[in-house]
């Protein structure tokens, strides 16, 4: 006996070109947080210096957040009827997290997290907005995830005004 579709929400046959468009935004916003894992990896490493460590701490912190958002993005990835890509489609983006020439330079480090957190902040809205009206359980999830974003965004944003206030940024 063949499965009853659903009639009504993303899951219906009549939604196949917003579930599609969808997965394709998913799909793009794991890569995201795949990347940024890696980015936050090597910069929880290479940092020297006594006031490195906070940084090195708050790292280490969003590592374990940023892996749970690319879960959640793969997850709801096949609860649409996708498939989570393997690593050969991988391209990398994120040129402002590479390390720097010395590691001592923390607010280089300060600004790439900044500007990886924007990033994510910027994408996440459009598909907030994208999935507003068809779907829900998308629009929940990408909500809470922002918030996670908007977090460590501030945090680090607060790092730099130390810096800013001494000088240094
Ligand atoms: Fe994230
Ligand atoms: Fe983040």
């Amino acid at each position: 006996m063949a499965t009853r579709a659903s009639s009504r929400g993303i899951l219906a046959e009549a939604s196949s070109n917003d579930r599609e468009e969808i997965v394709g935004m998913l799909t793009r916003a794991y890569w995201m947080e795949v990347e940024t894992v890696i980015s936050y990896l090597a910069n929880s490493i290479n940092p020297d210096g006594v006031r490195a460590q906070e940084i090195i701490e708050s790292l280490k912190a969003d590592i374990e957040d940023e892996l749970g958002h690319a879960r959640q993005y793969g997850e709801r990835i096949k609860d649409l009827y996708g498939v989570v890509p393997g690593s050969l489609e991988f391209t990398a983006e994120q040129s402002y997290l590479q390390p720097p020439e010395h590691q001592t330079d923390i607010v280089h480090v300060i600004k790439g997290v900044i500007e990886a957190e924007t990033g994510a902040i910027d994408f996440y809205n459009e598909i907030i907005e994208r999935t507003e009206e068809v779907d829900p359980v998308t629009n929940d999830m990408v909500i809470a995830i922002l918030r996670d974003e908007e977090g460590h965004r501030r945090l680090f944003e607060g790092f730099l005004r130390e810096y800013e206030a001494e000088g240094k940024a």
